[in-house]
């Protein structure tokens, strides 16, 4: 068929102008790109999309969940908008949200593959796999976690101990300000590395600390508008230099380091005397009638994704924490009282006592709400054709959840933009929320919930209990973010008084 069509077309080229054929091609290719954008009738609302580059250029590079305010307000609870060649459905508001998540949860519980992610990540491990693999490695994830001490004592104890590790730390900067950006890193990161490695890591391990590092870059470069780039136009980017190849670069040093970790397991791996997760991965793998699903690689990036997930995100709260604390000195001072009253000084706080500690459990959820760290969640894919709030969404829609628009709902929250734990108080007693939502909610909702809410309240109580977190002298401490995959506070020094 081509054979026959080159001479037709070399013909063509002899007599045809060079512009006329040029223009002609590129009427080709925009047609082309036009029809490879048709929305089926009835799809979400959205700005009509700029030929070869979509709403590329509607976004703010440094604040690009800013940016698309305006289209918010112009289209409502559900819109679309488009980047490169790929399609989003944004989802606005609580009870959108929910819908999706939770009522319309089975039609919506697959991850999208962005170039940049897929091109790592492929489709293994717990947060980018689908379907099948994803449910056997979800489910083997959670139930190992739950035996690693998810609510039980032997957790409970890791955490008191790693909690008190950080604070000697904090005492030796006896009170003079300082960077505590990723001693609290490490001391987070070493509860998921106790419970998949078996083992903790020294703050001044510079090996570790430098692992921490990358994963901290990548959480920033992931969120710049070069990942935009790369994800709108793959193939232009490899080629193109600039940090979006750092990205691979660091997932790949990372990658090596869990390799290295699974190598010296299988040395001295003994199934009778499981030790940690990657222990109990290879007893799943050994058993005759195992899943397929369970093999090296989804070993190494289920390890991978629980060791990230679980560093970055909630260290990144308890810095916010600290943050908040200095910058609204009355509360800290209410949430110490607190602290006097129903533990003293005498022994370290426990879960136990959260019921006791309204105000204390409050301040904490107000800090997840107001420090929203993961403003769109971690995006969706629709699994089927299915319909939305009365729109066509066709399977292979990547949905787009806007939790800012949950978590700061003037109808929702008395006071949104302001830091306040009477969101979550009633009488003195602490209030639920069906609207708070950092964890995302549903089958796919955050795995790591459980965990992440026991150690914020652990490691927050007991630095407050030793501490109060003042602004060095003469500065005025920034509440500004910095965008990345999670919203993170600018570096900052802070002082850690002694009680
Ligand atoms: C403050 C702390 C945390 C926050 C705010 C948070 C938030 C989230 C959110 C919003 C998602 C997306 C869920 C969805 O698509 O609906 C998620 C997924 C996930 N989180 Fe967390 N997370 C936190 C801590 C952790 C920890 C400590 C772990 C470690 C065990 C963890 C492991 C994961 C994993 C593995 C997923 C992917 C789940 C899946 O795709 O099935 N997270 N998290
Ligand atoms: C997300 O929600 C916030 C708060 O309602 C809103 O200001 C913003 O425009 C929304 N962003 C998008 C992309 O829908």
């Amino acid at each position: 068929m081509s054979l026959q069509a080159t001479p037709g077309l070399l013909w063509l080229w002899q007599i045809v102008p060079f512009q006329t054929l040029a223009v002609f091609l590129g009427l080709f290719l925009l047609i082309s790109d036009v029809m490879k954008r048709r929305r089926p009738r009835n799809f979400p609302p959205g700005p009509l999309p700029l030929p070869f580059l979509g709403n590329l250029l509607y976004i703010d590079v440094k604040r690009p969940h800013i940016a698309v305010e305006k289209l918010a307000e112009k289209y409502g609870n559900i819109f679309s908008t488009q980047m490169g060649s790929m399609t989003f459905v944004i989802v606005n508001g609580f009870q959108l949200v929910k819908e999706v998540l939770v009522h319309q949860g089975d039609d919506f519980l697959d991850r999208p593959q962005f170039p940049i992610i897929h091109e790592f990540f492929k489709t293994f491990g717990l947060i980018m796999s689908n379907g099948h693999s994803w449910k056997q490695q979800r489910r083997f994830a959670l139930s190992t976690l739950r035996n690693f001490g998810l609510g039980k004592r032997s957790l409970e104890e890791r955490i008191l101990q790693e909690s008190r590790y950080l604070t000697e730390a904090f005492e030796e900067e006896k009170g003079q300000p300082f960077d505590p950006h990723f001693k609290i890193n490490n001391a987070i990161s070493n509860i998921i590395c106790s419970i998949t490695f078996g083992d903790r890591f020294e703050y001044h391990d510079s090996q570790f600390q430098k692992l921490l590092r990358l994963i901290d870059e990548n959480m920033y470069l992931q969120g710049s508008i070069w990942n935009q780039l790369y994800n709108a136009f793959p193939t232009l980017m490899k080629w193109i230099p600039g940090p979006h190849h750092t990205i691979f670069k660091n997932w790949g040093k990372l990658k090596c380091f869990v390799r290295e970790i699974i190598a010296k397991h299988k040395e001295d791996w003994n199934p009778s005397e499981t030790r940690d997760f990657i222990d109990c991965y290879l007893t799943e793998m050994a058993k005759a009638d195992t899943d397929y699903s369970f093999h090296e690689e989804n070993l190494v990036f289920s390890t991978l994704d629980l060791f990230f997930a679980g560093t970055e995100t909630t260290s990144t709260t308890i810095r916010w924490a600290l943050l908040y604390m200095a910058t609204n000195p009355e509360i800290q001072e209410r949430v110490q009282a607190e602290i006097d009253t129903v533990i003293g000084q005498s022994r370290q706080p426990t879960l136990g006592d959260r019921d006791n500690m309204p105000y204390t459990n409050a301040v904490v959820h107000e800090v997840q709400r107001i420090s929203n760290i993961l403003p769109f969640s971690v995006p969706r894919m629709a699994t089927r054709d299915t319909t939305l709030a009365g729109y066509q969404v066709p399977k292979g829609t990547v949905l787009i959840f806007n939790l800012t628009s949950v978590l700061f709902d003037k109808n929702e929250w008395e006071t949104p933009h302001t830091f306040n734990p009477k969101h979550f108080l009633e009488n003195g007693q602490f209030k639920k929320r069906d609207t708070f939502l950092p964890f995302s909610a549903g089958k796919r909702g955050c795995l790591g919930e459980q965990l992440a809410r026991t150690e914020l309240f652990l490691f927050f109580t007991t630095l407050l209990q030793k501490f109060t977190f003042q602004a060095p002298k003469d500065v005025k401490l920034s509440l500004e973010y910095r965008m990345g995959i999670t919203l993170h506070p600018l570096p900052y020094q802070i002082c850690a008084v002694s009680r």
